[in-house]
């Protein structure tokens, strides 16, 4: 055996820790064991129709080569178009580059952002990966602590408390994963004036931002050029797995980030990118308009069942398809809380310790990726093996 050394990042770099969870829930299944689903952070309707025969049509068609790194540009037009009808917002089409999901946006945006030693802002909880493409930079990711007093997302004056000399960058994610929590559009621009103040960049990811709920949608591109902006087709335009996002960034940084692109990823696959175009075509718009409003029933009828139970939700989760139940009335141990509860009544959703060391041991993320029934039914099996932890052990 050669004498091969794993780089030292790699230590620095934590696992999903609810991909065992889903192995156990599937190994499960295979016994024949029926288990509800609400670890999983993706829609589970499919890909709309109309899109899917358009990606078809592209590989009929013969669209199965590499196309130019920062996207076809009937996409990236067709972008810009979206920005334009939905929010009166004119993008420059050459400011937006289409990535390999919004995780290709992150790297990126960090690689051309970030010296090695400088730091980044991040909320703790929140989307665990992004710590991770710091360390891939050779970044300092700082997670900051943030709580249902400041809807568990950044404000201006968290961040100036924790910006420091070497601090480069902030990342926000709005609605977030794993709260669903929303910033403000008047707090997103203190936050914005404050980066800025500060000489640094700002970085919003809006991949939930199509869904949500009772509130009109907008964009930090209204608040002017000097920041990043990711989103991607995975959630709201339901693509998971046909890797495709985009990311709007400050002129002068798209010459770099193109070069970059062109090197790590040459292309983004060609077919997703003209099913893509479908996307924005008003029908196709009107059936996720549908998913969307179905997500919002979904939330209705699960907050107040999971509030019945004994879970707690002290900010309001107006977006994404996610809740983070505040469970510690119910357990001390959220991680061992999931693991038996998967066990137990075949229930399988994601404990704190994914997204932070802020408290995780008193939350657990349910995504209402499942249908109002099976939600029903598994808060049913909640509530048994919460009646069940109750009884005295003779009775167990
Ligand atoms: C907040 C957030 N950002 C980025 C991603 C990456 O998604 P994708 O690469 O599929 O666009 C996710 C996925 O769950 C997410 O929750």
């Amino acid at each position: 055996m050669a004498d091969w050394k794993i780089a030292g990042r790699m230590a620095r770099i934590d696992p999903f820790y609810v991909m065992d969870l889903l192995a156990r829930a599937k190994d499960l299944q295979a016994r024949g064991r029926t288990v509800i689903h609400m670890e999983v952070g993706e829609p589970d309707f499919a890909t709309a129709p109309l899109i899917v025969a358009a990606g078809k049509k592209a590989l009929d068609a013969g669209y199965t080569g590499y196309t130019p790194a920062t996207g076809i540009p009937e996409l990236r037009r067709a972008i810009s178009a979206h920005y334009k009808r939905r929010f009166g917002i004119e993008v420059p089409v050459e400011r937006i580059i289409v990535t390999p999901g919004s995780s290709g946006a992150l790297q990126l945006v960090l690689s051309v952002l970030i010296d090695p030693g400088t730091e980044v802002l991040m909320t703790d909880p929140g989307y665990p990966c992004n710590k991770n493409f710091v360390e891939l930079v050779s970044g300092v990711p700082v997670c900051v602590p943030v709580n249902a007093d400041t809807n568990y997302q950044f404000t201006a004056d968290l961040i100036e408390r924790w910006w420091r000399e070497k601090t480069a960058a902030v990342m926000v994610a709005s609605p977030s994963n794993p709260t669903g929590t929303l910033v403000e559009k008047t707090e997103m621009s203190r936050i914005y004036d404050t980066v800025k103040s500060r000489g640094g960049a700002l970085i919003v990811d809006e991949i939930y931002q199509g869904l949500v709920y009772g509130r009109d949608p907008w964009s930090a591109l209204e608040l002017g050029d000097d920041l990043f902006v990711i989103n991607s087709f995975s959630k709201y335009f339901g693509m998971t797995g046909w890797r495709l996002g985009w990311v709007v960034a400050p002129e002068p940084f798209v010459e770099s980030m193109d070069i970059l692109a062109q090197n790590i990823f040459l292309s983004c696959p060609s077919m997703s990118q003209y099913a893509a175009l479908e996307a924005f075509n008003p029908s196709c718009l009107e059936v996720l308009e549908q998913r969307r409003m179905e997500f919002r029933r979904r939330r209705d009828f699960l907050l107040p069942a999971l509030e019945d139970i004994g879970f707690g939700f002290p900010a309001i989760p107006e977006g994404a398809f996610y809740l983070y139940a505040d469970s510690s009335k119910l357990t001390s141990d959220s991680f061992s809380f999931a693991y038996q509860l998967l066990e137990d009544q075949g229930v399988a959703v994601t404990p704190g310790r994914d997204f932070g060391t802020n408290n995780p041991q008193h939350h657990i993320r349910f995504a209402y990726t499942n249908s109002i029934d099976n939600m029903a039914e598994a808060v049913g099996r909640i509530k048994a093996f919460l009646d069940r932890q109750q009884q005295p052990s003779e009775l167990k």
